[in-house]
């Protein structure tokens, strides 16, 4: 971690070579006074999570790292902070490969309508205000892509996986550690300052989502209609019938013009 450039994310690295999920590792941690700002990094994760419980297949090759925060933001808008992650990682993946991977609400970074990364947030609460919140980043950086997706395929929700390898470039992981760490750091300050406006304008730029007719799978129910925009909470608006809708967790299981 000498060569990062952050303030504060990643001062503090703890790295496995094999671990069951540097989530649960962080989680764990944030219990302890662990520091604002420290990463867990594994090169291989025998029991990775995904979103809502599911998997998340962490083979070696991969980029797993989960990050404790401590922050000054209050519960109103932790759902804006894996959407604001997932641009600061878009970003970065712009500058160091030159591709735009595209951001699919609420998480997940596309490349050609593929899952290329995902993010999940862990808060803590104390008596309503965040204490801890861990953030865990999983990205495919070298994968083999069909092996997890035949894994995968009876996943609920499942839609396919993209590898960055597959942009055949000479380009180390730790160079987009680094470069990503350094957009969190900005974009996690903007949110400290509730700088929302400009960040879910950003976002809504490199979104696939906005403006298309979609079809989401929420806990209880089914919802299809035009998506309109993101609130100031993260939540997506979607419209049907000329009324709006807005929800606050789901899967997107269709996207379309
Ligand atoms: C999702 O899109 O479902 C979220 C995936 C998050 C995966 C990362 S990998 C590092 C951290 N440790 C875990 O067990 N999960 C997250």
């Amino acid at each position: 971690t000498s060569n990062l450039k952050t303030k504060i994310i990643g001062k503090q690295a703890y790295y496995f070579d094999s671990i069951d999920s540097t989530q649960n590792q962080a989680l764990k941690m944030a219990q302890d006074a662990a520091n604002d700002g420290t990463i867990i990094v594994a090169a291989k994760q025998t029991g990775g999570k995904g979103r809502d419980g599911r998997k998340w297949i962490s083979p070696k090759g991969g980029i797993w790292i989960s990050i404790i925060l401590h922050p000054k933001f209050d519960i109103s808008i932790t759902t804006l902070f894996p959407i604001a992650s997932s641009l600061a990682l878009s970003i970065a993946i712009e500058k160091v490969f030159s591709i735009k991977p595209e951001l699919k609400w609420p998480n997940d970074l596309t490349i050609k309508g593929k899952k290329v990364a995902g993010m999940l947030v862990d808060v803590s609460l104390e008596s309503n205000k965040i204490e801890k919140l861990v953030l865990g980043v999983g990205i495919n950086f070298d994968v083999d892509v069909k092996k997890i997706e035949k894994t995968l395929n009876e996943t609920p929700n499942f839609y396919g996986v993209a590898s960055l390898s597959e942009q055949k470039q000479n380009i180390k992981p730790i160079q987009l550690v680094q470069t990503f760490l350094l957009e969190l750091e900005k974009i996690y300050k903007d949110l400290n300052e509730r700088q929302i406006k400009k960040i879910i304008s950003e976002w809504t730029l490199r979104s696939s989502t906005i403006g298309k007719n979609v079809e989401l799978n929420t806990i209880d129910s089914k919802i299809k209609g035009k998506a309109i925009k993101i609130d100031d909470d993260g939540a997506l608006v979607v419209s049907n019938n000329n009324k709006n809708h807005r929800i606050i967790a789901g899967d997107i299981i269709h996207l379309s013009k």
